[in-house]
């Protein structure tokens, strides 16, 4: 099946192009060819195809790499929040009530719920989606939240460390023990990463090593959780084992900085998480200007991010991190691709995955443009039309 859309007032294909970093072409087509694209170029080369769309001059752009996202999980902490803009501090604390209501759940519950995540997203253009565990926290659940998430991508992260249940408090080490052992041995088969949450309150720095160099061991690729509260040696340590990306980074050390600059890891940028602790946001343009490669993702989860939407976070990473339009668009596509290490998705050229998102607009600087507004009007993934 050959899938023309032409008439394409500005395509967005990220293919490297001079100083422009989004590889804008005007008046321009794609053709899918089942699941890939088979070729891009102005609109009155086109090729025929079995069905042509007729963008009207609106937007098309690669559909959104979500890589850092907590979709499997019971219950939700919706007093905490208006607890928090009522003044009250966020704490990863909070992370202990969800593991309760997770281990409540039946598998079914969780399964319809991060069904119900993922059909949200894909309406607002998401593509693609990393999804940790992490709220099990016990060797049954968290296997059972890896194999959940297994079904619905293959982008799956093992997140045992991210805090330390109860029922271990103040016996941090005897958890890691837990989680390099039995734990790994139940979910690394079904699991592509291993992330640890490297901050105070959570894992120390000679723990998140031991949680991620076993996760090493046994085939997984290390992410990590770092510097969300406060500065710490997570950036350091996740530079130093190659981790494809470190998360958060609120508080980044100009040492931190550079040795990002230096390196392949990404850092990926959550401002749904500044949002909505009342944390300080980052400060995009400092990372930017010393070539940090930079990557945009939601984060959903019941504590510190509940949104589930990239144009959103696009339009606060352009409001409050100083990211450019394009820069934004960028890390919420290509971005996410190299924070998940993968060259099939994030671009529109020949032969990636057939990925895209038709706007309500004429260009991509609306999402940030009209916040708030459900500006997506057709999506393909692997060439499958949604909505
Ligand atoms: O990415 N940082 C740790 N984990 C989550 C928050 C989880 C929660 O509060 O439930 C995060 O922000
Ligand atoms: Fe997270």
């Amino acid at each position: 099946m050959r899938i023309l859309i032409t008439n394409i007032g500005e395509l967005t294909t990220n293919a490297p192009a001079g100083d422009d970093l989004c590889g804008t072409l005007h008046d321009a087509a794609v053709l899918i060819e089942d699941d890939r694209i088979a070729w891009v170029g102005p609109a009155v080369d086109a090729p025929a195809a079995d069905e042509v769309i007729d963008a009207a001059g609106r937007a098309v752009i690669p559909g959104f790499v979500d890589s850092h996202s907590h979709l499997v999980f019971g219950g939700d902490r919706a007093a905490e929040f208006e607890a928090r803009m009522a003044g009250q501090k966020y704490a990863a604390g909070g992370i202990r009530s969800t593991v309760a209501a997770t281990r409540a759940a039946t598998d079914d519950e969780l399964r319809i719920r991060l069904r119900g995540f993922l059909d949200e997203m894909l309406a607002q253009g998401t593509t693609t989606v990393e999804i940790k565990s992490g709220y099990g926290l016990d060797v049954e659940t968290e296997q059972r939240l890896v194999r959940l998430a297994a079904e619905v991508t293959p982008e799956v992260t093992f997140l045992g460390a991210h805090v330390v249940p109860a029922e271990y408090a103040d016996r941090g080490d005897a958890y890691v023990d837990l989680v390099t052992g039995a734990m790994l041995d139940a979910c690394a088969s079904h699991a592509k990463w291993i992330d640890v949450f490297c901050e105070t309150g959570a894992f120390t720095v000679p723990q998140s090593r031991r949680v991620l160099e076993a996760g090493i061991a046994r085939g997984l690729q290390p992410r990590v959780h770092a510097s969300q509260l406060g500065p710490g040696e997570g950036v350091q340590l996740a530079v130093e084992l190659g981790a494809a990306s470190i998360d958060h980074g609120t508080y980044l050390t100009d040492d931190d900085v550079t040795a990002l600059a230096g390196s392949g890891t990404v850092l990926t940028l959550l401002p749904g998480v500044e949002f909505s602790t009342r944390q300080p946001y980052p400060d995009a343009r400092r990372l930017i200007d010393a070539g940090v490669t930079v990557a945009l993702a939601c984060d959903t989860n019941p504590g510190s991010s509940f949104t589930s939407s990239m144009p959103f976070c696009i339009a606060v990473a352009v409001r409050d991190m100083r990211m450019t339009v394009a820069e934004a668009i960028h890390a919420a596509t290509a971005g996410g691709a190299a924070a998940l290490r993968r060259d099939d998705i994030g671009r529109i050229a020949p032969d990636m995955r057939a990925d895209l998102v038709l706007l309500k607009a004429p260009s991509r600087v609306h999402l940030a443009y009209r916040p708030g507004v459900p500006l997506v009007d057709a999506v393909w993934k692997d060439g499958v039309r949604f909505s």
